[in-house]
């Protein structure tokens, strides 16, 4: 398949660009190249004769016709957006006009290419979504497809939002779609301001390890790798119209979470002490979900996916990953804002 794949230079695109090229697709990474970028993820691709990079911004309609119909892609995977929910919370504006207002430009672009080339059925549009658009789960239950949406956060209302536009797009119009909604993931890669590269670098530094609130909230841990691969698979296999929760069948809470990377680092960097004496309880984010959690059996019994680590071993991998590549963490943490507290405001 030829891929336009775009936010290619992300933490979830990146993977995907990767894993594509190395299964035998055409990759075309289109990406503004914001402050979440980086172009060195996908270094180990850049000569490939099957990845180009085209740098534009999704709310660039004229820009996204250009590319589509220059390289004339058999599916477009949606992943380029504003991703954090701190910044979410101090600037929500830019959430709207990426997420949302981009999303429409390339609904938009990718229909008008659709229609030209004589509707093909074939053609997919993927979009790539979270589970913070289904709210907050208390202790017990899980989201499926059907759980209703309740975004509480400027960012998971603004990929609510985008879903929406996606799902109209299909009953409108008829664009071959599929979307997908995975929880939180991890892994090599990791832009240094979310949770576990925070964690891991704050410990090597020997600076506090901060914990929102009392560490109680749960995740459902996604290796980005299994990610990547289920997500080549939805947009091969997927059903139109449909859209596949992903899980990492990974349940944990940020304490305990931090508990297992701190154990992990006393064993492979030890020093005096455990690293777990550096964990500080933080004021809590404003609206802080208590609990996400992904009912995975939709995509496990249709598309035959499932997990291929525990978040134990995810982990391991993903420490060893931080351990071997410092100067690519180090140069990001230059960057505006990260390493500051952010998301406070509301
Ligand atoms: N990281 C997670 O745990 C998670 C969980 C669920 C869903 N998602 C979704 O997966 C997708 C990828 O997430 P990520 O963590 O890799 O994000 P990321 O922030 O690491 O990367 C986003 C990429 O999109 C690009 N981008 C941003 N605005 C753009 C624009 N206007 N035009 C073109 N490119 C633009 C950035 O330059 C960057 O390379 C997002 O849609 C996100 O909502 C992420």
């Amino acid at each position: 398949m030829k891929l336009l794949v775009t936010g290619g230079a992300g933490f979830i695109g990146s993977a995907v660009v990767r894993r594509a090229v190395a299964q035998g697709h055409q990759v075309v990474n289109l990406d503004a190249l914001t402050y979440a970028a980086c172009l060195d993820n996908v270094a180990s691709v850049a000569d490939n004769p099957l990845y180009v990079f085209e740098q534009a911004d999704i709310r660039d309609r004229a820009a996204l016709d250009r590319i589509l119909a220059k390289h004339q892609p058999d599916a477009v995977m949606h992943l380029a957006a504003e991703s954090h929910v701190d910044r979410s919370i101090d600037g929500p504006g830019t959430f709207i006009d990426t997420n949302v207002m981009g999303t429409f430009h390339l609904l938009e672009a990718a229909r008008a290419y659709w229609v030209a080339r004589g509707k093909p059925d074939r053609f997919r549009f993927h979009h790539i979504s979270t589970d913070e658009v289904f709210g907050s789960l208390g202790a017990t239950g899980q989201f499926t497809e059907d759980t209703p949406y309740d975004p509480r956060s400027p960012y998971s209302a603004s990929k609510a939002g985008s879903d929406h536009l996606v799902r109209a797009w299909h009953e409108t119009y008829g664009l071959p779609v599929v979307l997908t909604n995975c929880s939180n993931n991890y892994g090599p890669y990791h832009f240094p301001e979310k949770l576990i590269p925070v964690i891991v670098l704050n410990a090597l530094a020997g600076k506090a390890l901060p914990i929102y609130g009392d560490g109680s909230n749960v995740r459902d841990w996604l290796y980005v790798e299994d990610h990547a691969e289920a997500l080549l698979l939805v947009v091969a296999r997927g059903a139109p119209g449909r859209s596949y929760n992903i899980g990492g069948e990974n349940e944990r809470s940020n304490l305990d979470l931090v508990r297992t990377l701190c154990a992990i680092l006393d064993r492979k960097r030890p020093r005096d002490g455990s690293y777990a004496d550096q964990i500080t309880f933080v004021t809590d984010r404003p609206g802080h979900d208590a609990r996400y959690a992904i009912d995975p059996v939709r995509i496990r019994e249709e598309l035959g996916w499932r997990p291929s680590v525990t978040v134990e071993q995810g982990l391991e991998l993903t420490v060893d990953w931080y351990l071997a590549n410092e100067p690519w963490w180090r140069a990001l943490q230059e960057r505006h804002g990260v390493g500051q507290r952010l998301g406070v405001s509301a």
